[in-house]
């Protein structure tokens, strides 16, 4: 899938039909580009996958929350996951429908319980007895009913880069698995909570669909059980985490692989089914480009020096990620080194230690996989402005973020005015 949407034509990179170096003189860089047929795709190979049991698949906006890429999942049919009073008004603003979104998240503020439950979300994914007790403490002041599911943490491996395992007991996410039935008996007898149901999220980034079906089993009897005891016990939500091929020689998790792993799960619980993904429909959509400004011999290395940066990308910093570079005009020739840019840290790298396009000064390269946590997860450190974005859809491409200003780097920021 990973080459579905980059080809080279006369020795330029494209994607789709939209050549990246026309995209780059455009728009400058750095760039962010996606690919809207992969991403609708995506969306519909998994719901195809999963056609048994009709799940609502809510897009995870964490993932990448520009507009466009919300309204691209909502054309399609998808609710979204939200995790914050900003996604949630980012979903309204893209035109979703509150009763297909779900709110997860283990810090919701009073502030941001009140926003969802005035808009009449879907439900929120609970985390613990005392944040249920504010949902209904929230309600009954607003006068209206808020629909919970406990997300349970139901420890199991899911064999994932620590830092986006989230399903073992370490793990700050859920409820111990047995404390659950008490916390929905609790719950159960607060004013304004309905007990919708129950929700899972392992992980990220998962290539073995067997931490699934671990966690399925693990809480299948709880899930029977509350089914049993409260009417309004419907909805089972799995979370997201499918892996996607960051590198060549890795393989995705394929919908059919989960598929065949969940499905017969699900269907012996027979509840309605939400799914979370983020990453898997849109990691391997968007590409991040940059320009070469300098390569720089080292002691041992060359040192490509790009106009993007950690700011930009920061997963390989933040989980040594590793992202696949291609060079924007065609070339056979390889380098060692590291990718790096220009801010003012050693784990300012795109790539490290690697085998790189031979590319020089004026170059552009594209790192790959950078549809997930890319935009979404950048900043504006060494005040940088964060970078423009770009959409395409067979040979149209259209900004969907411009680039920041240098206004736009100060514009919530006053002199300390001194007095006396
Ligand atoms: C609760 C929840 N659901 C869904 C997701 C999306 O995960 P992924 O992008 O791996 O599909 C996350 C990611 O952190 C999450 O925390």
């Amino acid at each position: 899938m990973m080459t579905a949407t980059t080809t080279y034509r006369n020795g330029q990179l494209f994607v789709e039909d939209v050549s990246v170096s026309a995209l780059a003189e455009r728009w400058g860089t750095p760039l962010y580009v996606y690919s809207r047929t992969m991403m609708g795709n995506q969306i519909r190979a998994l719901a195809g996958a999963m056609a048994a049991v009709k799940p609502l698949i809510c897009y995870s906006v964490k993932a990448n929350s520009n507009l466009a890429v919300i309204d691209t999942f909502l054309k399609e049919g998808a609710g979204l996951d939200i995790v914050s009073g900003g996604e949630l008004f980012r979903a309204r603003k893209a035109g979703a429908d509150p009763a297909r979104i779900v709110f997860a998240g283990v810090g919701k503020t009073q502030d941001e319980i009140e926003y969802a439950l005035k808009e009449g979300i879907l439900f929120f994914t609970v985390e613990s007895e005392s944040e249920a007790v504010r949902i209904s403490d929230c309600a009954r002041r607003l006068g209206v009913v808020g629909r919970i599911a406990f997300r349970v943490n139901p420890d199991v491996d899911p064999q994932t880069h620590k830092y986006i395992s989230t399903g073992k007991k370490e793990n700050k996410f859920g409820l111990d698995l047995n404390r659950a039935a008490a916390a929905y008996a609790q719950a159960a007898r607060l004013p304004n909570i309905e007990l919708a149901g129950l929700h899972i999220h392992i992980g990220s980034q998962l290539l073995n669909p067997q931490p699934y079906a671990e966690a399925l089993d693990k809480i299948s009897g709880l899930c029977r059980d509350l089914k049993v005891r409260h009417a309004s016990f419907q909805y089972l939500d799995i979370g997201g985490g499918l892996g996607i091929d960051y590198k060549p020689e890795q393989q995705a998790l394929e919908p059919a692989q989960f598929a065949a792993v969940v499905l017969p799960r699900l269907q012996a619980l027979g509840l309605k089914v939400v799914l979370e993904p983020g990453r898997s429909l849109v990691g391997n959509a968007g590409f991040l480009v940059a320009r070469v400004e300098y390569v720089k011999p080292g002691y041992d290395k060359q040192f490509v020096v790009i106009d993007a940066a950690m700011n930009d990308l920061i997963r390989p910093a933040l989980y040594q990620a590793h992202h696949e570079i291609l060079a924007v005009r065609e070339t056979a020739d390889r380098i060692t080194g590291d990718l790096v840019g220009p801010i003012c840290e050693s784990g300012d790298f795109l790539a490290a230690d690697r085998e790189l396009p031979a590319v020089g000064p004026g170059d552009y390269v594209a790192v790959r996989s950078a549809g997930a946590y890319g935009f979404s997860m950048s900043s504006n450190y060494n005040s940088r402005r964060r970078a423009a974005e770009v959409m395409v859809e067979g040979g149209r491409a259209e900004l969907i973020r411009a680039r920041e200003t240098w206004d736009d780097l100060i514009r919530n920021e006053t002199m300390f005015e001194r007095r006396g």
